[in-house]
């Protein structure tokens, strides 16, 4: 086996390793990672928490027992043909939250395009302080590190990026699908198939880096979904009544993400404004936008190339609004 430097490359090929199924002896295991005994014990430990159940028995040393339910970060990278985004992928079986993982691998240096991908989340956030349901084996939940240089009042946008990618993805494997800006991916009956949370960190004038979060529910059951969020809730596979493989779906998003990421990265949103308006939900509609507290009634007009909601309101003035939680509004209402 191939000597290779970083940690996460040494779990990767100690796991490898480990799926022939056998056990492999400790000092051959030490010798074909080029590590210590200690880092050996660190990496077992480390895929341990991510739900790979491995025996270690005297004399004969360590045998994978079973491998969790997992969207295999190889099984993507199969898919991928991407500059950037992928290009290290960090695969868990259970985490507590892609993001929050995600955030301290950006801490840490990760570079731009790390992936961070998990089969199951405990405790998957949502935007507003709200949970994310994560269950295991039916979602793709993932976090993807971006550095972007633009100024902290740009990146926002990035999000309206992400989820004109996923909309290319799932109208991909053939169900229609639009944005309800700025985060979420809904189905034709208004239910909601994928959320998108953006969490940045910087200073004032500058991004160091912004952790992109999807989740996109793929093959739950109608039934699988809490009661509280049965209602709008929806899954990949409630719509078209089959199951959709996690792997090719979520390369579908990141490559596509990959090249719109570029074109941001060097033009800003404008040139991307006509593929975002065209999957906007909500262009022409009247609605009620809640932000800061207030709730704002209009119609959208338009979606700038800042990212924010232009809409005309109630009093005729126009608002250009940098966030919110629409909902549309019948004019009868
Ligand atoms: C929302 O619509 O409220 C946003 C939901 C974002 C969920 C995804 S799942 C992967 C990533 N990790 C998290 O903890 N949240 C995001």
């Amino acid at each position: 086996m191939k000597m290779r430097g970083r940690e996460s490359d040494r779990e990767e090929a100690l796991l490898q390793v480990l799926r022939g199924g056998a056990f492999y002896a400790i000092d051959e295991l030490e010798r074909s990672l080029n590590c210590g005994a200690d880092d050996l014990a660190r990496m077992v430990d480390e895929l341990r928490s991510r739900g790979y159940d491995i025996e270690r028995r005297p004399g004969s040393g360590y045998r994978m027992v079973e491998t969790p339910e997992l969207v295999l970060p190889a099984d993507i990278r199969a898919g991928l043909h991407t500059e950037v985004v992928g290009g290290r992928i960090v695969g868990y079986g259970r985490v507590g939250s892609t993001n929050a993982a995600a955030l301290e691998l950006a801490r840490r240096g990760a570079p731009e395009g790390t992936l961070v991908i998990a089969d199951h989340q405990t405790r998957g956030r949502g935007r507003l302080g709200r949970r994310w349901e994560s269950p295991p084996g039916a979602g793709i939940w993932m976090s993807l590190i971006l550095r972007p240089a633009v100024p902290p009042e740009r990146a926002p946008a990035i999000t309206l990026v992400a989820a004109a990618s996923v909309t290319q993805a799932i109208r991909a494997v053939g169900l229609p699908v639009l944005v309800r800006w700025p985060n979420d991916v809904i189905v034709a009956s208004g239910r909601k198939i994928c959320g998108i949370l953006s969490e940045m960190e910087g200073a004032a004038e500058s991004v160091q880096h912004i952790v992109v979060g999807i989740g996109i529910n793929v093959n739950q059951r109608p039934d699988d979904f809490d009661p509280s969020i049965r209602g709008t809730a929806t899954s990949l596979f409630a719509e078209l009544g089959r199951t959709v493989p996690r792997p090719d779906l979520a390369a579908g998003v990141l490559n596509d993400f990959d090249t719109a990421y570029h074109r941001f990265c060097r033009g800003g949103l404008a040139p991307l404004l006509p593929r975002i308006r065209e999957c906007s939900s909500l262009l022409g509609e009247h609605v009620a936008v809640w932000i800061e507290k207030q709730e704002v009634f209009g119609q959208v007009l338009d979606i700038d190339d800042w990212g924010r909601l232009v809409l005309r309101d109630d009093h005729g003035m126009i608002q250009q609004l940098p966030a919110g939680e629409v909902r549309k509004i019948e004019l009868s209402d």
